[in-house]
């Protein structure tokens, strides 16, 4: 069977990397996570002091850091982990210091441009499920099956709150709403590939939905793709 190209994009923490690893299990495709990669960047750019006092961006010395950023996804335990320069940063790019300082990394043009380029490589020979905002619209616009996921912002900020407090990561459910929000509206007002859903991509509000729901639809929008 031809193993075909699958974009799942969407708001923030509303399950598509849930629902988009569960599928790439389950037919063997390559799962990728592109909202880690522009979370690694940010880490990066915490570490080397490269945001003024008031969150700007220092954004040429970003751009000469670039190419010293080396961004890779393996599997761990059997869980796609997230690599920076070598070290294992899955934790640390999830907390909430990198969720504050993430949106400004990923509207700066020369990042989006390098990180496209890395995915687009990625996803060269197709079985590939890519999770992110432009991957339908931008990365893969010719990808055989597009899912846009949505759920309102405060079912989102909700099950954020509940994966943090799993992991017994410090957690404040009116903070997370804030930052649900602010992230919505910079991701789909930003100038450069603005969250939007791509014109053939099939939508999946799933406010009101389980994980179980979710992942059989999904799974009969891969059956009715690829028949
Ligand atoms: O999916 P996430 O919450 O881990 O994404 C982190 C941030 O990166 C989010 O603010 C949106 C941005 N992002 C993006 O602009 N383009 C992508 N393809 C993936 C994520």
């Amino acid at each position: 069977m031809k193993k075909i190209t699958i974009a799942i994009d969407g708001h923030s923490s509303c399950g598509k990397s849930t629902m988009a690893k569960e599928l790439a299990r389950k037919v063997g495709y390559v799962y990728v996570d592109t909202g880690a990669m522009y979370r690694a960047v940010t880490l990066y750019a915490l570490r080397h002091n490269l945001f003024a006092a008031d969150g700007a961006v220092l954004e040429v010395a970003l751009r000469e850091a670039m190419p010293q950023i080396d961004i890779d996804q393996r599997l761990v335990d059997g869980k796609t982990t997230t690599f920076l320069n070598g070290e294992n940063v899955e934790r640390e790019i999830r907390g909430l210091e990198v969720s504050n300082h993430v949106s400004p990394i990923a509207a700066i043009p020369f990042v989006r441009t390098a990180l496209v380029a890395q995915q687009q490589k990625m996803g060269r020979e197709g079985g590939i499920v890519m999770d992110g905002r432009d991957i339908g619209t931008t990365v893969f616009p010719n990808a055989e099956l597009k899912i846009f996921v949505t759920a309102s912002a405060e079912v989102r900020a909700q099950r954020r709150y509940d994966e943090l407090q799993q992991k017994g990561m410090p957690a404040d459910y009116a903070d997370i709403l804030k930052n649900v929000q602010e992230r919505d509206y910079i991701d789909s007002h930003r100038e450069v590939s603005p969250l939007r859903q791509a014109d053939d991509a099939l939508l999946l509000d799933n406010s009101h939905m389980t994980i179980d729901e979710q992942n059989v639809w999904l799974m009969e929008q891969f059956e009715k793709a690829t028949k």
